[in-house]
Parts: C-alpha cells; sequence; structure tokens
C-alpha cells in the first residue's frame, strides 16, 4: 500500500513563461479581482450579517480589496456549542468520506484558481509566482491529508493477540480543534491546519488573521461546497485579542493549532495549561532565525542565487526565509560584492505584476518595525546593498531589501520578519563557534549549508539543532509530502507539517481487545 502517500502527485504547476497559459489565468485573476468581496463569521454553514470594515491592497492603499464582518463573544460561544454538538456524527463519518470531502476540495481550489490567486495577491500582496505557489501548496495539503487519512484512520492497527484475543488500535478524533493562521500562507497554512484536524475527526473553528480573512472565507465556502457539514466547520474571523483569546481559554476546545509568532504561542501554551478539564495539546509552528553557512569550497553564483531567493522571495515574509548569511572570511569579499550586484536587479513593486520578483509587506506595523531595525542596522552594521524602489512603492507598504555585515548574530535577539538580511564573516577554523551561536538562538527552523565538501556538511548537519536543512540550495518552499516542514526549541512543537505524522497529533489512539 502507498505507506508514504508517494504515489499520490503532487499539484503540477503552471509555465507563466508561455503566453497561452499565462493570459487566460491572468484574465480569471483580473476577473476575480472585480467581485465585491467579503468575509464574515460563517457558522453553521451561513455568514453573519453586517456591514463590515474595508480591507485594503498592501501593494494599493486607495484600492478597496474587500470588506469584513469580525466575530463576537457571542459569535464565539455559538460556534463552539454547534461543534461540540456536531462532534460525534463527524467523529464516526469513515475517514474515506472525510478524505473525499479533503479531495474534492482540491478540485475545487483548483477549478477556482483565478479567485484564490487573485485574493492571494491583493489581500496578502503576494506576487504571482507565490500566489501560485500558495494555491498549489493548499490543493497539496488536501490531497495529502485525504491520503493520510485514507490510509492511518480508514482501518484499525491490527496488534498481537497472544492470549487468542483480538486486539487493534484506532485513531479518532478529539473533539473541536481551534485552528488559528497566519497572514503569510493566508491559504496554504490556513487549508493545512484545518484540513488536518477535519481529517482526523474533529469539528473547526478557524480564526485566520485578521489581515488576511477574505481568502480564509473563500477557502471555508469551498471546503463546505466539497461536503464538509456546515456545524463541522466554522469560520470566526477577527483579532487576537477579541477572537482568538477567548476561543482558546473556552473549556470545550479539545486541541489548538497556531502558526505564528513564539511569543503567542507560548500565551497559548499559558492558557491551555492553567484550564481545568483535560489536557489540552498544542500544535505551534513558529518563528526561525535562519542561517545559511557558506565555506570557502562554494559555488559563489550558486550561493548568491540561493541567498536572493530564501531571504527576499516573498518579502522575506516566510517563516523559513534566511536572516543570517554566514560567509567564510577567505571568501567574504567576493561573495557580497555579487551579492550587491544581484540586489540590484530585484524588481520591488506591482505583485500582480509577472516580472516583479519582491511585493509589499502585510500593514503598516511591518514596515516600522523593519524601518526602526534598519536604522538600528545603519548605526550597528554596514550597508551592502538597498535595493531601489520605483515610483508606483509609494502607493502602498513596500520596503526596499536590504543586506548588512554585521560583525556578530548576538547582535540578533529576534527574528526580524521581512527583507532585511545580516551577513557575518568567519574565520574557516571557526566553524563550531558559528554552530554554537546559531544553536544558541534557541531557535531551529531552517538552515542553509554551501559547501563541496561533503564532510564538512555532514559535521554541520550532525550539530545543528533544526527541523529542515537544506544543502546547495536554497532554503524555502519545502513541499508537501516531500519535505516535511517544521522546527523545534522555539520554532515549534512539531510534528511536521506535510508529513506522514502531522495528523496523529490532531487524533487520539483507541485500543480495543475482544476475547474471541
Ligand atoms: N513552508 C514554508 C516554506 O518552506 C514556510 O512557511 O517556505
Amino acid at each position: 500500500s502507498d505507506i508514504y502517500g508517494l504515489e499520490r502527485r503532487n499539484s503540477q504547476g503552471i509555465d507563466l513563461t508561455d503566453l497561452d497559459a499565462l493570459v487566460p489565468l491572468k484574465a480569471e485573476i483580473e476577473s476575480a479581482a472585480e467581485r465585491n468581496w467579503k468575509t464574515a463569521p460563517i457558522i453553521g454553514g451561513h455568514p453573519t450579517g453586517g456591514e463590515g470594515e474595508a480591507l485594503r491592497n498592501p501593494a494599493d492603499l486607495r484600492q478597496t480589496v474587500g470588506r469584513v464582518v469580525n466575530a463576537t463573544a457571542k459569535d464565539v460561544d455559538t460556534a463552539i456549542a454547534r461543534a461540540v454538538r456536531a462532534f460525534p456524527d463527524w467523529a464516526a463519518t469513515p475517514a474515506q468520506e472525510r478524505a473525499a470531502c479533503l479531495e474534492r476540495a482540491a478540485d475545487l481550489l483548483e477549478a477556482e484558481r483565478g479567485a484564490v490567486m487573485a485574493l492571494c495577491i491583493r489581500e496578502a500582496g503576494k506576487t504571482l509566482m507565490d500566489a501560485l505557489a500558495e494555491l498549489r501548496e493548499a490543493v497539496d495539503f488536501c490531497r495529502y491529508y485525504a491520503a493520510r487519512c485514507r490510509e492511518d484512520f480508514g482501518k484499525p492497527m491490527l496488534m498481537p493477540g497472544p492470549t487468542g484475543e483480538r486486539n487493534q488500535l484506532a485513531l479518532h478524533g478529539r473533539g473541536v480543534f481551534a485552528c488559528i493562521s497566519p497572514w503569510n500562507f493566508p491559504l496554504a497554512i490556513f487549508m493545512g491546519q484545518v484540513t488536518a484536524a477535519l481529517a482526523a475527526g474533529n469539528c473547526v473553528i478557524a480564526k485566520p488573521a485578521e489581515q488576511t480573512p477574505l481568502i480564509a472565507g473563500l477557502a471555508v465556502a469551498i471546503l463546505h461546497r466539497a461536503g464538509v457539514p456546515g456545524d463541522v466547520l466554522h469560520l470566526l474571523p477577527g483579532d487576537g485579542a477579541a477572537v482568538g483569546a477567548p476561543l482558546v481559554a473556552d473549556p470545550r476546545i479539545a486541541g489548538v493549532a497556531f502558526t505564528g509568532s513564539t511569543e503567542t504561542a507560548r500565551a497559548i501554551n499559558r492558557v491551555l495549561a492553567a484550564k481545568d478539564g483535560p489536557i489540552v495539546p498544542l500544535i505551534a509552528e513558529t518563528g526561525g532565525q535562519n542561517a545559511l553557512i557558506v565555506d570557502s569550497s562554494a559555488l559563489p553564483e550558486q550561493v548568491v542565487r540561493d541567498t536572493v531567493v530564501s531571504g527576499f522571495q516573498s518579502a522575506g515574509q516566510r517563516c523559513s526565509a534566511l536572516r543570517v548569511l554566514f560567509v567564510q572570511q577567505d571568501i567574504a569579499p567576493k561573495l557580497t560584492e555579487m551579492l550587491a550586484g544581484a540586489m540590484a536587479e530585484l524588481k520591488v513593486g506591482d505583485p500582480a505584476l509577472l516580472s516583479t520578483d519582491v511585493g509589499p509587506v502585510i500593514d503598516k506595523d511591518a514596515k516600522e518595525m523593519l524601518e526602526r531595525h534598519a536604522a538600528r542596522m545603519a548605526r550597528e552594521g554596514q550597508l551592502i546593498h538597498e535595493t531601489k524602489l520605483s515610483a508606483d512603492c509609494q502607493l502602498g507598504y513596500f520596503f526596499a531589501p536590504r543586506a548588512y555585515k554585521i560583525d556578530s548574530l548576538a547582535r540578533l535577539e529576534r527574528e526580524v520578519f521581512g527583507p532585511i538580511l545580516h551577513v557575518v564573516a568567519f574565520a574557516g577554523d571557526r566553524l563550531d563557534e558559528v554552530i554554537e551561536a546559531i544553536n544558541k538562538t534557541g531557535y531551529g527552523l531552517t538552515l542553509g549549508i554551501h559547501s563541496r565538501i561533503d564532510s564538512k556538511a555532514e559535521y554541520i548537519v550532525n550539530r545543528l539543532r533544526v527541523g529542515n536543512a537544506y544543502v546547495n540550495r536554497n532554503m524555502i518552499g519545502a513541499v508537501v509530502g516531500v519535505q516535511p516542514f517544521g522546527g523545534e526549541g522555539l520554532s515549534g512543537t512539531g510534528p511536521k507539517a506535510g508529513g506522514p505524522r502531522y495528523l496523529h497529533r490532531f487524533a487520539t489512539e483507541r485500543t480495543l481487545s475482544v476475547d474471541t
């Protein structure tokens, strides 16, 4: 049987350089962008009423993308109560049927690619390429978790019966899961959390990031149309204080999946620990202080290409993104010069254009945080390059990609989420100090290594505590079912998203022994 889900195929890409493919796709995106988008709490399959607030395009603040009605405390209570009532039937629904809902949702996402991509571009500021990658990852999560659901939940595991009894072990849903997702993958991570929880037999209350509720509303409508009952999945837009906090604190919540900052994950963990009643699991994916270590045997052209992709694609707004480039001293001057040259070629601007490499950052707070950090780096480090912004960047929350040379990783107390890269030169005989400094951050998400000495790459991999290590390639864009993704330490709890054990943490195990 297909134990690892390897017979399943991931979604296929679209060659955006082929005009016969690009022109119809752009037409679908443009027509979807014109719709009157609106999201409200979706409770029992129906959106609630209200005028709502306008959501602006981060690339052009003159444009309204749509409107959002945020959930009230009463909505939180009603949604949980209905989900609790729906749970026994959903948990008893055959795994094959739950999986089929996810597979139909994947087909619907693909059929509605224009709307999906239009919202990724306009609500979240994704470039065309990133919007396509986001669609494909969401589709892959649906199909991969469906495959895992059929395999692991479809039939119990038979255990030995040494005394003549029939023993079996089965996985069951836990109850009502709260899924709290981030704006940087407003579709893929949202769908990943929700479909995993549903596949495992749970009901779900989904709380999307307040910046990206429209795409979440579209995703929930698609899941309902795909056959997920209205009371099994509810959507509660709103911010962390008004919606996330009461949701997590509610005694009826049986599990929490959270992707976002380490601070918020800790706060959720504290709330869960302080509750009376059952012990509630938290599945958290948080930040990183991701490093790329380059020794003098590396191929400089390849290093520069992978550095630019890892540091600046998606405007550096990926938890996997490269933050600190460690370069062996002997090649540092040449490499930084080449890096500056490559950064000068980056096109920052309208994310809807195929020629754009870097779109806007998500909002005003993000931009101001980056400006503060850049001001500090200008004092404490040395600017290697700042990419030029085009005139239309005035219209939105754009931030010019920058690279700074700094003397030590210790200067960075925390992750800086955006297109700022830090470069540290190290002496060839000080590699152990580099490894120690990275481990000392406490984060452990992604790591890159560029070296043509296999034993050195192996030495580094064996000593660094990280979830995803990449050798001689870029360090973003983990592929569902191929490169299970997630970190350790301050970067998250595991199990890995898009990996064979992810669904298990959303479930509880039950043993049945029958005397025959
Ligand atoms: N899964 C994404 C990546 O690998 C990060 O969130 O880039």
